[in-house]
């Protein structure tokens, strides 16, 4: 094992440690020792504020504000280990953004659609379901079944502009006001690529003509917000979406072929080839904008780290989802966690996926920490 990976895995002990809600017993006493210093140096960042873009990953409340009825998010048994009741984040408890925000000495992040919340700590823009391209775009690729919201991140930006005609006057009093702030901008494209393979796209077909879409619309993104003056910047990947148990559901045949980790190997490769071709131009951008720091959000390899230490992890289970009803991995049709009678499990902390598609508030946890290890040293935060 490399030097710089025992590293990462080292102060991801620490970090864990720290939050209290782990039960993660596996912690030596002498590694929570260094916790103090660790959460130190993510807090010695500084960030004033936190802006976050993307889907559901992330959404802490705008979707069901968008579209109060529909959304099983709004439902128990969504929030009920954290909040006790739903907020609208798909999980049974706290998401990334949440750990990352506290890790950062913030609160959390409230919704940009609750026009009567405290923004004092940054705004939340990510909507649940959301495309990265414009749904416009979509259906000009016949991609346009199944979609439930139009805030896609270009929507999601102009809501960034719209903040800032109160925020902040003018480039210079913006680029102050944003200048110690970080963004996150993802992971966002996910659902692209699901709408695009429910609509019966082949990978091929998505690689050739989807992929370069979503990743051009990221970096337009990004620069739209660099533009007017944000300098720390994490632009997150996807997600090894062959381990997940829907697409485990949907996608499996007769002709699988799976990796090491028994998950869905074309469709691992997917996210993939999205995340080198998103490197490749993140690379690109950082040389156009050397003012700025912009990282990759490697959520390939924090959720893989997850997975296959899993069992050290506590989880018991890491294909079944923890609430869902079905099949060999508790994903049904028609019946979904959060529909009337679909079952949860006792523990969440046992599953690394809680109805699906997203992870449980415990794994959550484990990427966020995951993360910032990875993201600390590329901070220069000491
Ligand atoms: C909509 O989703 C269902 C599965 O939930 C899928 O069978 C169908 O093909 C999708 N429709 C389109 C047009 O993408
Ligand atoms: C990205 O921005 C450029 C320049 O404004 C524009 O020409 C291009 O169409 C945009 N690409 C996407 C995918 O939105
Ligand atoms: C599996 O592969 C065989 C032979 O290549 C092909 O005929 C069949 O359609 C495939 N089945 C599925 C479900 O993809």
């Amino acid at each position: 094992m490399a030097d710089t990976q025992k590293l990462t895995i080292f102060y991801m002990f620490i970090i864990v440690g720290s939050f209290s809600i782990s039960n993660a017993t596996f912690i030596s006493e002498h590694a929570r020792m260094y916790v103090d210093a660790s959460l130190f140096m993510f807090r010695n960042c500084r960030f004033e504020k936190i802006y976050q873009f993307g889907d559901s990953m992330s959404d802490t409340g705008n979707i069901v504000i968008e579209n109060k009825k529909k959304e099983a998010s709004n439902r128990l048994p969504y929030g009920e280990t954290f909040f006790g009741r739903p907020t609208g984040r798909n999980s049974n408890g706290l998401l990334m953004i949440d750990y990352i925000a506290w890790a950062a000495g913030l609160n959390l992040l409230n919704p940009f659609n609750d026009k009567t919340a405290n923004f004092d700590d940054g705004v939340n823009f990510a909507v649940a379901g959301s495309t990265a391209t414009a749904v416009e775009k979509l259906a000009a690729q016949h991609i346009n079944g199944n979609i439930t919201t139009s805030s896609s991140l270009g929507v999601q930006v102009d809501w960034m502009e719209e903040y800032l005609v109160k925020f902040c006057k003018g480039d210079e009093d913006c680029g102050d006001k944003l200048k110690n702030s970080l963004f996150i901008v993802g992971e966002t494209g996910g659902n692209d690529y699901n709408f695009a393979l429910m609509a019966r796209k082949t990978i091929d077909k998505i690689k050739a003509d989807v992929v370069p879409e979503v990743v051009e619309t990221i970096i337009n993104g990004t620069k739209r917000l660099i533009n007017r003056g944000a300098r720390k910047l994490m632009v997150p990947g996807n997600f090894p979406v062959g381990c997940l148990p829907i697409y485990l559901t949907l996608f499996q045949t007769k002709n699988s072929t799976f990796d090491e980790n028994g998950c869905l190997k074309e469709y691992n490769e997917l996210s993939m080839y999205h995340n080198m071709k998103l490197k490749e131009a993140l690379d690109i951008l950082q040389d156009e904008a050397p003012y700025t720091t912009i990282i990759y959000g490697d959520y390939y390899n924090a959720y893989e780290w997850v997975y296959t230490h899993a069992a050290e992890l506590g989880f018991k289970s890491k294909q079944k989802a923890c609430c869902g009803i079905g099949g060999k991995y508790n994903v049904g049709f028609g019946k979904l966690c959060g529909d009337p009678g679909v079952p949860v499990c006792p523990n969440p902390n046992n599953h690394l996926n809680w109805d699906g598609v997203h992870p449980t508030q415990q794994t959550n946890m484990f990427l966020a920490t995951w993360l910032i290890t990875n993201m600390l040293p590329k901070l220069d935060c000491y």
